[in-house]
């Protein structure tokens, strides 16, 4: 319906087929927790900031972008899987939803800063469990060297000294070699050059980790904080990396990063450079060092949330009381129109908001006779901070079953 208009901090946008913005998103794009003191994510943006005192820090990024800025820039193909609308949030055609802070990688790098740190609120269609939820904070940094000797003579220094700061004992990093046949180094590049870079990249992540983590996490339970490097593919670095930290029994991812594609810098005008990329998530990192259990709670209003941060500070989450939990199930026939696990999350997530903990697709079958497929979603229904009563589960329960039928067109089992 082209007379319809989605309003978006404060704007008018005209909608079209693409359109798939949800009211329960649109809430947060001004709640601007990472520019919040107190708040962990907060904190979380200051103690990086002040672990890299060079580099130039930016926060004030709007969340609305061009696909061409959020994909082409990197180089994403064009059938990349993220540009679907199952995927990401869009406006309209023509602007979208940051999916990461690395959609402003070629406009902070045109201004001609040569090391930076980009703090930024990013939304992704996904699944609903305590550590995934639609929009959460990224922290992008990014540095770059000069090809000429004298630059490479600076970053083999810097590798020195970097190295030299890094001893510490209750954490065990398990590492890779900087670049394989299955991580390359770009054509472009001296392989030499390249492999500074990465280990350059590595030690500066390495040394932040243990600046963040160094003697807090795990340390109550007398283990090492364990951290492992991992081989990665993204469209925008070469070679790349994903940093996973153990935490609860799981590998937690916390970030990615590599070498920045050459042809980055020639977007940005960037002449005679070579450097790196990271991409951290702060939800993943605060959750640990606070001992958040739920990603929820980072939106939460209650002071009982609140008031127990302050700025500068990262102390120990005390849980209040956890309410019980709700389990609903939904078994449907879909229609002709099709429902991806993602627009169910979206449809309980704009119907129920932060009374969703949990959404699991404990079924799907298709018929062999009449070929008709079915689902079973199985909801977890609970309140942060009130004990949610069965009939008002229910009213949200209902008003799912109905909003599915209606936009779906399933047929309820
Ligand atoms: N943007 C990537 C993500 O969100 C992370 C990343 C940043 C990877 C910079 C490489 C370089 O997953």
């Amino acid at each position: 319906n082209s007379s319809s208009f989605v309003k978006v901090l404060g704007q008018d946008y005209p909608t079209d087929e693409k359109t798939n913005i949800t009211s329960a998103i649109i809430e947060k794009l001004d709640r601007r927790l990472h520019l919040q003191p107190a708040h962990p994510i907060g904190t979380l943006r200051t103690l990086i900031e002040s672990h890299f005192p060079s580099f130039s820090s930016y926060s004030d990024f709007s969340p609305v972008v061009t696909p061409a800025k959020n994909f082409d820039d990197l180089s994403f193909p064009e059938d990349h899987p993220g540009r679907s609308v199952t995927d990401s949030y869009y406006i309209n055609n023509d602007l979208m939803l940051r999916t990461h802070t690395s959609a402003h990688e070629v406009e902070t790098f045109a201004k001609g800063v040569r090391e930076w740190l980009l703090t930024a609120d990013v939304y992704r269609r996904d699944e609903i469990d305590a550590s995934h939820y639609p929009a959460f904070h990224q922290m992008e940094g990014a540095r770059i060297f000069d090809t000429s000797p004298n630059g490479i003579r600076e970053l083999e220094e810097d590798n020195a000294r970097l190295a030299a700061h890094l001893q510490r004992s209750n954490i065990v990093i398990e590492d890779i070699p900087h670049i394989t046949a299955t991580n390359p180094h770009q054509p472009l590049h001296d392989p030499k050059h390249s492999e500074l870079v990465a280990q350059n990249l590595k030690l500066s992540l390495n040394s932040l980790i243990l600046d963040l983590f160094g003697g807090r996490a795990g340390a109550a339970e007398g283990e090492p904080l364990r951290v492992r490097w991992i081989e990665a593919y993204f469209p925008f670095t070469s070679p790349s990396y994903e940093v996973e930290v153990f935490f609860h029994g799981k590998w937690l991812e916390i970030l990615g990063c590599g070498v920045v594609l050459q042809s980055t810098l020639d977007r940005a005008r960037v002449p005679d450079s070579i450097g790196w990329a990271f991409g951290l998530g702060l939800e993943r990192i605060a959750m640990i060092l606070y001992s958040i259990p739920d990603i929820r709670l980072f939106w939460s209003q209650d002071p009982r949330f609140l008031e127990q941060f302050a700025p500068g500070v990262i102390n120990t989450f005390k849980p209040f009381s956890k309410y019980p939990a709700c389990y609903k199930d939904v078994s449907f026939w879909l229609s002709d129109k099709s429902l991806h696990e993602n627009d169910f999350c979206d449809l309980v997530r704009d119907t129920a908001g932060d009374l969703v903990e949990d959404v699991k697709l404990i079924d799907a079958f298709t018929h062999p006779k009449t070929q008709r497929s079915s689902r079973c979603f199985r909801i977890n229904y609970r309140s942060m901070d009130k004990s949610l009563t069965n009939e008002e589960a229910n009213v949200l329960h209902e008003q799912v079953i109905a909003r599915l039928k209606q936009n779906f067109g399933v047929e309820i089992r």
